[in-house]
């Protein structure tokens, strides 16, 4: 693979400007290579071995990026997108020139983990379908979802389109009367219910159709092993049950960092990176 690449292609591709404004950066003497200044900006330099510099501030240069972001409702997985807001719109400039883009998809009203990247191969193996990859979600969902949900769940479930699931794991996490009162004291101060449960009832008012009003609210956790689409609320509908508020906790060994409000993001700490790739090579392959 070529190690070299040419001056103004590294710095635009950092984000520091046009092909023409990096020329101009150049001419004016701002740019030293090696501590030399540079004066051709086409000139090749190797781009993790040569020192570059911009008015005496050495460039840190990378070519992949790794974001989790909280995706919040109402913007879409997408990187571009003509009625809504995308994902990509929450980053910044400097994480957006090097063109990262979703691992998977969270639907518009979906909250939760999502990761992106420009790491083609890794978003590739983790998204195959052959891979497995378990993904956590936690719900409130309208109707008493008991031990032979979880039981059915546990078998595989039947969808619209006839696809039966993959064994999945569900846990009640509040029973169906406490959801119902987080729902019921959500607007108030005193709620005596964990934040997070609040949220997700704050949340899913705005679903509250009158269908639903009048039903019991549960609120849940459920680790799938594939990601068919709208998979976890068409499981639901499968056994007659409506996803009100739904959100990603975890997928593979990346967890949502709970330091992260809803639109907020961070890049993915070294560790999180190996933690993703050692799981590509042993995790996923150690499964049936
Ligand atoms: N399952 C769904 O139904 N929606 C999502 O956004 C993710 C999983």
């Amino acid at each position: 693979m070529k190690s070299t690449i040419r001056l103004d292609k590294m710095l635009g591709n950092l984000g520091y400007g046009t092909r023409s404004g990096i020329k101009l950066l150049v001419k004016q003497g701002a740019v030293t290579v090696n501590g030399q200044r540079a004066k051709d900006p086409g000139m090749q330099i190797n781009p993790h071995a040569d020192s570059v510099a911009l008015d005496g501030e050495t460039i840190a240069y990378r070519d992949t990026v790794y974001v989790m972001l909280h995706k919040p409702a109402g913007v879409v997985s997408a990187t571009e997108d003509n009625r809504d807001r995308t994902v990509l719109d929450l980053l910044d400039p400097d994480v957006t020139v090097l063109s990262p883009f979703p691992v998977g998809r969270l639907d518009k009203d979906t909250e939760g983990l999502l990761l992106l990247t420009n790491d083609g191969k890794l978003a590739h193996e983790l998204l195959s379908p052959k891979k497995h990859v378990p993904k956590t979600y936690r719900a409130l969902v309208a109707g008493d979802v008991d031990a032979s949900d979880a039981a059915a769940f546990g078998q595989g479930v039947t969808l619209d389109d006839g696809y039966v699931t993959m064994p999945a794991q569900l846990q009640v996490l509040a029973a169906a009367s406490d959801a119902s009162e987080a729902l019921e004291a959500s607007t108030s101060d005193s709620d005596p219910s964990g934040e997070e449960l609040r949220a997700a009832a704050r949340l899913a008012r705005r679903n509250l159709t009158p269908d639903y009003t009048e039903q019991p609210l549960s609120w849940i956790e459920l680790t799938i092993n594939e990601g068919k689409f709208h998979q976890v609320k068409r499981m639901f509908e499968a056994v007659g049950k409506k996803v009100l508020y739904l959100r990603r906790v975890s997928m593979g060994p990346l967890t949502l960092d709970a330091a992260l409000a809803p639109g907020q993001w961070r890049e993915l700490s070294e560790q999180e990176v190996d933690s993703l790739r050692s799981y590509r090579k042993e995790g996923l392959s150690a499964r049936p």
